[in-house]
């Protein structure tokens, strides 16, 4: 089934996609290059491989959670096909996929200037799609991350609500707190907030981007140039930016992995970050607001397992916090004391969800009071070292 990959109005490539397996099998005509989903043009031609892995990595995927009952629900097979028969079309950034010799319009169609099928949302939030004859037009198809999610137009502006895990479904919690401390802290962030529908927590936040700004992924910009064997990752990484001409990276990379040393974040993924682009003009904005920073504060540990001093994992530089933290040079942005009794606060949050007990509220609460402790120190080490 052939297609044309769009950007916005903007053709960029002919792809064969296969009927059974929904992935990209062969590349036809390329119209514009300079459109092409970065990492994935590279001397001169379109890697196969890598445009497979982009085109499957932004949308459901097959371990997103509640997907099987969902996919029954909207009688799919899999998850290739709805981001087939929803063409792609995301609220996150600006390609999509339009069949050959279809007439469909980016004006007519983007969900930043229109609305969208609730079924498929519904669908991933367990529930019967309402009419019988099911539309897949959604934003939610193109949707990663494993969290149960979807978009919904609330009051004229497009939120994406996004649920938790078990046992302690925390993260929408967590992504509350978060927003208060990056708040305090100064840090360009999106705004999460806390919704309790029936008893199980779920967090709101409105789209950081619009009909003309994008997101783009950290993987995409990543995989933009080959890594030289003396690089780091990091050095690597700022090395991509440089060359596509990404503004500020350095200043945000370093906000980003002290707040994720403060709030323990084990998963910054190269998904979990990236930068901002103007979708007309190509123009690197900067990178995006920090988001999704729910997968923290122990969101999976016992009551009795919430130690601050615990070296947790993290990513996506280095595999400990205790070592991430030394990539940080810059520590003059960071003051404790804009974060004075912020646990009262977090605590007010938290006791809002029922899979949150007192014992566990006061844990993290003294917890994360210890991690703001302990960057302090970390800071100020760094200054008596200079
Ligand atoms: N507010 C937003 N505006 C636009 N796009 C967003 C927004 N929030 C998330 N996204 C996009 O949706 C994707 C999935 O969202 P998110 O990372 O919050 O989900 P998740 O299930 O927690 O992910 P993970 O699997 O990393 O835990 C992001 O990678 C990003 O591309
Ligand atoms: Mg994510």
């Amino acid at each position: 089934m052939w297609h044309t990959i769009m950007h916005k109005r903007v053709p960029v490539a002919d792809v064969d996609i296969d009927e059974e397996t929904k992935a990209i099998a062969d590349i036809g005509h390329i119209y514009n290059h300079t459109h092409v989903p970065p990492g994935v043009f590279h001397d001169g031609t379109i890697l196969r491989g890598r445009l497979n892995q982009w085109w499957t990595l932004r949308g459901i995927p097959s371990s997103r959670d509640g997907i099987q009952g969902a996919l029954e629900l909207l009688n799919v097979e899999h998850t290739g096909e709805l981001s087939l028969r929803g063409l792609g079309l995301s609220l996150s950034d600006h390609y999509w996929i339009r069949p050959l010799r279809s007439s469909l319009e980016w004006d007519n169609i983007n969900y930043y200037a229109h609305g969208f099928s609730e079924d498929v949302g519904d669908a991933l939030f367990g529930k019967k799609p309402r009419n019988t004859t099911i539309h897949l037009l959604s934003p939610d198809v193109a949707s990663n991350g494993n969290l149960k999610k979807r978009w919904k137009i609330i009051n004229g502006k497009r939120v994406l609500v996004k649920g938790g895990s078990g046992p302690y479904y925390q993260e929408p919690v967590n992504e509350a707190i978060a927003s208060l401390l990056l708040c305090r802290l100064n840090i360009p962030h999106v705004e999460y907030h806390l919704y309790v529908e029936e008893n199980m927590p779920f967090s709101l936040c409105e789209n950081f981007t619009d009909g003309h700004v994008e997101f783009i992924g950290a993987w995409d910009i990543a995989t933009s140039m080959k890594k030289k064997e003396k690089h780091s990752e990091l050095d690597h990484y700022l090395e991509c930016c440089k060359g596509l001409g990404i503004p500020g990276v350095k200043e945000g990379l370093e906000k980003m992995l002290a707040f994720d040393f403060l709030i323990v974040n084990s998963d910054r993924h190269y998904y979990n970050f990236g930068a901002l682009r103007n979708s007309d003009s190509l123009e690197w904005l900067g990178p995006a607001p920090l988001f999704d920073c729910g997968s923290s504060l122990w969101y999976q540990s016992a009551d009795n397992m919430i130690n601050p001093e615990l070296n947790m994992e993290s990513k996506p530089f280095r595999n400990y916090h205790s070592e991430q933290i030394r990539l940080v040079r810059n520590f003059d942005w960071f003051n404790a004391d804009n974060l004075y009794r912020c646990d009262e606060e977090c605590e007010k949050l938290l006791s809002q969800s029922v899979f949150i007990t007192k014992l566990r509220r006061d844990a993290l609460c003294k917890a994360l009071n210890k991690r703001i402790g302990m960057l302090e120190s970390i800071v100020a080490s760094q200054v008596q070292e200079r």
